[in-house]
């Protein structure tokens, strides 16, 4: 880990940029490498921006949506460069692949549609013009998320009581988002109010964004954070008392059914037994009211190599059949409240009818 506190330090304990845009260039933190190092990968190409969503170089459902208006820009600059017409019908065609990147976060469609929406308006113009209206709307996106998770916090830290133990799963933080987190926005906004005594953090295999992104994150913010890994959750809960678990969300159906990172629902059936809050930290984009229930929410399943092997060391006998869905599935009846930009919400779950 000496390398990790190197990085830590360099960023003097500031929350590093998830994206960025600069002069044409939009740049990612690339995730995959965090905590050992703080990289910035300076993309161009729309296609890049696909591949870095793909490999979980940005990842993260509000962050995936920004990253997707920000693609979309940079395919509408690359073809008004290129002026050879067709430019609404290239940017729609690039808007489908984009939209292919990752299944589950519904964010990624929303930003594509209100992109979309942008330059199909009536009189949007010349394509240059066009270029500055979605470069306009990324920047709003990207704005809106930052807001929204600092109203997120506000409303969410008013459901703990002072000396609070919350439990956290994968990354729902600043480096999901546009800045500040959904889950993390709460845990950061309770911590800010004198309410926070831990946090526990759940590693989150395989990919280990609990471990190489919450830990990283809350440590940067001088925020109390005990790493466990994800089966110890039943036993921390039976015996060191928790006050709430605190998630965040892929994509919320009407009726309240959550997917979020696979692992989450094994935690809501144990707070349920243990009688422990179980929060759902997530903006209005992430909510899908024409997806009825969570059965319908597609599942990304990724890569065999991802399980059978750890830190890029082979650790199953080779040939070993593996499962991998990056995400799961918690009914809404196992959700406490559903903590949004808007207010908490609680059940009867009813989004959008
Ligand atoms: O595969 P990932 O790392 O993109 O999964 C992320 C999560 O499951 C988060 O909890 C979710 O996107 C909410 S982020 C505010």
């Amino acid at each position: 880990m000496r390398l990790s506190t190197r990085a830590l330090r360099a960023h003097g304990g500031v929350t590093v940029e998830t994206l960025r845009w600069e002069d044409g260039t939009l740049y990612i933190l690339d995730q995959t490498v965090l905590p050992r190092k703080v990289n910035y990968l300076a993309v161009k190409d729309y296609r890049e921006v696909i591949q870095a969503i793909r490999r979980l170089a940005v990842r993260g459902a509000p962050a995936i949506g920004v990253a997707a208006a920000y693609a979309m820009v940079l395919a509408a600059l690359e073809f008004a460069r290129e002026g050879a017409g067709n430019f609404l019908a290239r940017l729609e065609a690039a808007a489908g692949e984009i939209g292919k990147a990752r299944p589950t976060a519904v964010n990624l469609d929303w930003a594509i549609q209100r992109q979309l929406a942008v330059a199909r308006q009536k009189g949007a113009g010349a394509p240059q013009e066009i270029v500055e209206r979605l470069l306009s709307e990324a920047a709003a996106i990207f704005t809106a998320d930052k807001d929204g998770n600092k109203a997120i916090g506000v409303h969410g830290a008013a459901l703990l009581s002072r000396g609070a133990a919350v439990l956290t799963h994968c990354n729902a933080g600043g480096l999901a988002t546009s800045g500040y987190g959904t889950a993390l926005g709460v845990i950061r906004a309770a911590y800010a109010a004198g309410k926070i005594k831990m946090v526990y953090a759940g590693e989150t295999r395989p990919l280990l964004q609990g471990a190489r992104l919450t830990a990283f994150e809350l440590q940067q913010d001088g925020i109390p954070v005990t790493l466990i890994t994800d089966s110890m959750a039943g036993y921390l809960m039976a015996q060191k008392g928790l006050d709430a678990v605190i998630v965040g969300a892929d994509r919320i159906a009407a009726n309240g059914d959550v997917a979020n990172k696979i692992g989450t629902y094994s935690l809501a059936v144990l707070a349920k037994y243990h009688g422990v809050p179980f929060y759902v930290a997530a903006p209005f984009s992430t909510v899908d009211p024409a997806m009825p229930q969570g059965a319908g929410i597609p599942i990304e399943e990724r890569g065999a190599d991802e399980v059978t092997h750890f830190a890029g060391e082979p650790v199953a006998a080779p040939g070993t059949a593996v499962w991998n869905p990056a995400f799961d599935l918690t009914p809404g009846e196992l959700v406490t409240a559903i903590i949004t930009e808007r207010g908490v919400i609680h059940p009867p779950y009813k989004f959008g009818g």
